[in-house]
């Protein structure tokens, strides 16, 4: 039997525009998702945008009941910015506050530990229009936002996050095409990733001058990159690939310092960001309480074997190449390794290199196509899933005997919901949706993790 120490948080995550709908009702205005569907419906998975969720905003009720039937004893979503403030500044919408209210008040007469995040990739459209986290007037009106949430909610809410995985909005959004404004401008994704490092800290600056009795971090998608061999070549490349992809947002959010060696590529790249002093002064003094890791894949890669032009634009993948490790476990339906000793990695380097800083898993999962091919007496038997779970949990409790401060192990995701891209092909949930008639049905991974949170562990 593996079992987690006391109080051990169990739970799942999920955010506001995969799961509430309602995207322009009572008051709500567009976010980029809104605004993208609306220019190019082509580009999301088949034309299904983020009105069609799971409608968490008209079933939370029902919704929230089934926390409790899956064993949750935590849970995290988000807050939409553009449904508090539709224009992401200025007016209040009283529907939001009227809703999150009872959202938050329920989860927590249930009692369900509340994890609230402030942003997970859904900049309202009107502040795109002005440049989004490249305007430094948008981090402004973020500091607000972040501001008015704490002070109408900040007596419901355990944890505070900042921001999900802020990595994603800076590379998806402009390097790699895949996220609205999907721009291709280096100089702009420095500038983007600075000033939402920036609007991190200053909110967390807020959080602490208002004395809110709850802890605030961030959400991090972290994991080593692991060099596809011993071979110096190979050694640098990770190196440089942890640069931009793990320790780009974790050391500026916890230890207060941009790493050197990032500083001196940016430089060299000719892509340094507008700062001030005062500035840097900000995020050193304002560091997370506690950090959120998802996890889902490892990053491997390989020494760069081709010399770039000149004048090549700039892209992390100058510096190495991802690397396909034969023979590795794949989900297939998602296209990502699974490899679980990855969580026994991130662990002892928290420990280590990071303060030893109170963390939790707070993503991890599995989608899969076609669950309905799965389904026996009218359950979703996702064994595969389970297995998924506790292959991950040995490695962390693994870590947690070592000594990693980790408190909690949160899933991706309780009911299936819409993914930004994907829609409805992988189901990650606990619960099952049925599309058509909205039906939640708990999967057979919903009724075991209902028993792992119970026993606080489970037998190997
Ligand atoms: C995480 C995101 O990185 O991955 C979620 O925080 C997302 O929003 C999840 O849904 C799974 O990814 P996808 O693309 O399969 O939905």
């Amino acid at each position: 039997m593996i079992r987690f120490p006391e109080g051990f948080l169990f739970g799942s995550a999920s955010s506001a525009t995969q799961t509430e709908g309602a995207s322009l009702k009572d008051g709500k205005k567009q976010n980029i998702w809104d605004l993208w569907y609306e220019l190019e419906p082509y580009k999301f998975r088949d034309q299904i945008g983020p009105d069609e969720t799971s409608g968490f905003y008209d079933n939370y009720k029902e919704d929230i009941k089934l926390l409790k039937q899956t064993g949750h004893n935590s849970y995290r979503t988000s807050i939409s910015w553009s449904r508090l403030f539709p224009d992401g500044f200025g007016e209040i919408n009283q529907k939001a506050v009227e809703f999150y209210t009872d959202v938050f008040e329920r989860i927590k007469a249930e009692g369900i530990e509340l994890f609230v995040n402030l942003y997970h990739f859904d900049m309202p459209a009107s502040l795109q229009e002005i440049g989004g986290w490249d305007n430094k007037q948008v981090v402004e009106y973020y500091v607000s936002y972040a501001k008015k949430a704490f002070e109408l909610f900040g007596h419901l809410v355990d944890r505070w996050f900042t921001f999900n995985e802020p990595i994603v909005h800076v590379e998806c959004g402009y390097l790699l095409q895949y996220h609205y404004p999907m721009e291709v401008n280096p100089k702009k994704a420095v500038q983007v990733a600075f000033n939402t490092q920036l609007a991190s800290a200053k909110a967390i600056k807020v959080f602490k001058e208002m004395e809110i009795n709850a802890k605030i971090g961030i959400i991090l998608n972290l994991t080593p990159a692991y060099p596809r061999s011993n071979h110096p070549e190979d050694v640098k490349a990770a190196e440089y690939a942890e640069l931009f992809a793990k320790k780009s947002f974790l050391d500026p959010s916890v230890l207060g310092k941009y790493p050197k060696e990032l500083v001196e590529v940016i430089k060299s790249e000719n892509l340094m960001p507008d700062y001030t002093d005062e500035e840097l002064k900000i995020i050193e003094e304002n560091t997370v309480e506690f950090l959120g890791v998802n996890y889902y894949q490892p990053l491997r890669v390989r020494q760069m074997p081709y010399r770039l032009l000149d004048d090549a634009i700039f892209m992390p993948t100058n510096y190495y190449l991802p690397y396909e490790m034969p023979g590795r476990r794949l989900n297939p339906y998602r296209g990502w390794e699974i490899y679980p000793d990855a969580v026994y990695d991130i662990g002892i380097d928290i420990r280590d290199n990071y303060n030893n800083i109170e963390w939790l898993i707070s993503e991890n999962g599995m989608g899969v196509e076609d669950e309905e091919r799965f389904r026996v007496d009218g359950q979703i038997q996702d064994d595969y899933r389970i297995e998924f779970f506790k292959d991950h949990l040995k490695f962390l409790h693994k870590a947690i005997e070592e000594g990693s401060n980790c408190i909690g192990y949160q899933v991706w995701t309780f009911i299936d919901c819409w993914s930004w891209l994907n829609a409805y092909k992988n189901r990650y949930g606990l619960v099952e949706l049925n599309l058509e008639t909205k039906k939640r049905t708990i999967k057979k991974s919903g009724e075991w993790f209902k028993k792992l949170s119970e026993n606080n562990g489970f037998e190997l």
